[in-house]
């Protein structure tokens, strides 16, 4: 791992993905909005940034060229298949052999086996309802661009986040292929965490092809069930 793009570079989970992967020595090329460029300038002279939408093809086509991975947060904003539209085009322009990392959160599901809590199952889609009809944001959107990923042959991973903190790093988050799983009770992961889980996920082979639901691994659930990880 040499190269990394990071899609959504100027956003919360965005900075810190770029902290850690300079952290590891990548050479890093980031993508942002136009009007978001500023907030990347304490990174300005040690990365590249392609400034644009992130499902503009042409941005994303140019930015991933080259990249031996590529990390991509996937945001359901607005309702002009904004979350698909990236997915679709990092799926059809990074390098067939790069590892591809996207962020969302539990109530995606790869396989349906997932169980989730009367919060998740009823809130969520009155919540998503409401904004797709103010035009906000369409969780619909991310699981349409998720769907496309399952079903690419590509070196995918899904990470699945819980509920987010922020605060200093507690180290790498912990992870099941299904919520429900006791492991997951506590519901809660800092932000940084889930960064970090995102780029050691660049060099995890076991993680391709897969959807780990992810928790801060000094949350309460996460000590209880240390010893079945
Ligand atoms: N928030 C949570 O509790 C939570 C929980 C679980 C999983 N997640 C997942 O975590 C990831 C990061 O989410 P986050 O909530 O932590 O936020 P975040 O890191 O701040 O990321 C938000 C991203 O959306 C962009 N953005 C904001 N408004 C936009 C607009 N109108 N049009 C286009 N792009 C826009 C931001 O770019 P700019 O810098 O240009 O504004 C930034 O790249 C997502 O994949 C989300 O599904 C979040």
């Amino acid at each position: 791992m040499q190269k990394v793009c990071i899609i959504g570079a100027s956003g919360k989970l965005g900075q810190y993905m770029v902290q850690h992967s300079l952290d590891r020595g990548y050479d890093i090329v980031g993508v942002c909005r136009k009007q978001s460029v500023s907030k990347l300038d304490r990174f300005k002279d040690r990365i590249s940034i392609v400034p644009g939408m992130t499902n503009d093809r042409e941005v994303i086509q140019k930015a991933v060229q080259g990249c031996d991975g590529v990390l991509t947060v996937l945001v359901p904003w607005g309702v002009n298949d904004y979350a698909s539209g990236t997915a679709r085009a990092v799926l059809d322009f990074a390098d067939p052999h790069a590892r591809l990392i996207f962020s969302c959160g539990w109530h995606i599901s790869r396989d349906g086996k997932d169980v989730y809590s009367w919060k998740l199952k009823f809130l969520v889609p009155i919540g998503a309802w409401i904004a797709k009809k103010l035009g906000y944001s369409d969780i619909d959107d991310q699981v349409k661009a998720t769907d496309l990923i399952f079903n690419s042959d590509k070196l995918w991973t899904v990470v699945r986040a819980s509920d987010l903190e922020e605060g200093p790093s507690q180290g790498l988050p912990v992870w099941s292929e299904h919520v429900g799983d006791p492991l997951l009770e506590s519901n809660l992961t800092r932000r940084i965490d889930f960064a970090l889980f995102m780029v050691e996920a660049l060099e995890n082979d076991a993680l391709i092809q897969k959807a780990p639901a992810i928790v801060g691994c000094q949350s309460p659930s996460a000590l209880a069930h240390k010893s079945v990880v």
